[in-house]
């Protein structure tokens, strides 16, 4: 039988990947998400790309009478727990608020799924969880080291999931530690579309490749690093898709719990990621170097012989796909937005089942 899984946040950028890759991997999905970060347009983009209607819930997760009402009208086999503020600065500014969406929020979706008899459940965590790592590549191993409120909630939503697994063995959780998601899917229909200053490097560079800003600052030079620039480990988001699929699937098949890094285990440095953009958009792109910002480290890569062993990941794609994948989007979202494509209206009420036989 078809198994349904539900994808809190499914409409971000890192859901919507995912309900791709879970459709065709031939999983049922159902989306809830508020839409407080993500275009209102991408359910319609997303049935542009899987041919089929979307089954959304619009609202939020802290919202218990919606999530018990979904899960009494849907039967959900797992769920991918992608919904969360994801800020580092705001987290700062606003720590409540983060401890609120990304801590009460995963304590209720796990209430109303113990009351659903569900079990099964893929955390978003981050490899911010290591803060600044003693070593690298850096395996699963080390220790937890918050920098900001925004790592603190990911390493509390990991301990809260270590207790309730060690609390009752009917429990098993996929945690997975992204590193740097990058790139959009192949069909230029969806990708990451930040509404203000992008916290992530790519993002950045493609808004100086598109001219909404004039270079980009890289933040020293002067590291232990074959060009003098930090070190990433970039995944391109089709993969780290294809890594969730694989949690589910050994999830549920094996009942197991299991915490892995999801990337490459290649770094990249900032000067490389600006040659690859450039080779993607045809230009050379701007930058200046300034002083390095506190807090850095000069390289931060991924160990990945875990999520080899226990899932069969494998990232396939490499920089310049990530780089000309991101630039088809990002050319193909502002065209639409310069045509003033129309996306659908917001209704009235807490929430808008789509596709769904309550709609
Ligand atoms: N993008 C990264 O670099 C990165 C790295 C490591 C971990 N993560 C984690 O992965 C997850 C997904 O990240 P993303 O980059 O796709 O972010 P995103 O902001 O694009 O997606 C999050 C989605 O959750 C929704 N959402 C937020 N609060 C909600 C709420 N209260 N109720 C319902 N929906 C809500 C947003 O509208 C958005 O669609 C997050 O948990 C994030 O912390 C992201």
């Amino acid at each position: 039988m078809t198994q349904t899984i539900l994808l809190t946040g499914g409409a971000g950028y890192i859901g919507s990947h995912t309900y791709v890759a879970l459709k065709a991997a031939g999983f049922e999905v159902v989306i809830l998400d508020d839409f407080s970060n993500a275009a209102r347009d991408v359910p319609d983009r997303l049935e542009l790309i899987t041919g089929a209607p979307v089954r959304l819930y619009e609202g939020s997760v802290l919202d218990r009478g919606l999530l018990a009402r979904l899960f009494t009208e849907t039967r959900i086999d797992a769920v991918v727990h992608f919904a969360a503020r994801k800020a580092v600065g705001e987290s700062v500014a606003m720590p409540l608020a983060y401890f609120e969406t990304n801590c009460t929020g995963l304590v209720g979706l796990l209430q109303e799924m113990e009351a659903a008899c569900v079990h099964r459940l893929v955390f978003s965590s981050s490899a911010t969880v290591y803060g600044i790592p003693d070593v690298t590549p850096t395996p699963e191993t080390a220790p937890h080291r918050h920098m900001n409120p925004y790592g603190l909630t990911k390493i509390t939503g990991e301990l809260i999931l270590d207790a309730l697994a060690t609390s009752d063995p009917k429990w098993a959780f996929g945690t997975l530690r992204y590193f740097n998601p990058a790139g959009a899917h192949g069909s230029a229909l969806i990708g990451e579309d930040p509404s203000d200053i992008p916290n992530n490097l790519m993002p950045y560079i493609a808004q100086v490749a598109m001219g909404q800003r004039p270079h980009l600052q890289v933040f020293g030079d002067d590291y232990p690093t074959p060009d003098g620039t930090g070190v990433r480990d970039y995944i391109h988001v089709e993969d780290l898709a294809e890594g969730h699929v694989l949690s589910l699937k050994s999830l549920l098949e094996t009942g197991e719990s299991h915490l892995v890094n999801l990337g490459t285990g290649r770094g990249y440095s900032v000067l490389e990621m600006v040659a690859a953009y450039s080779a993607a958009c045809g230009r050379a792109l701007p930058y200046r170097i300034v002083d390095r910002r506190p807090g850095d480290v000069p390289i931060y890569c991924a160990t990945v012989e875990r999520a080899r062993a226990l899932l069969g990941f494998e990232a396939k794609r490499d920089l310049a796909q990530m780089c000309a994948s991101s630039w088809a989007w990002i050319q193909a979202r502002a065209q639409a937005n310069a045509a003033g494509r129309p996306t659908p209206p917001r209704q009235d009420g807490p929430y808008r089942p789509r596709g769904t036989p309550s709609a």
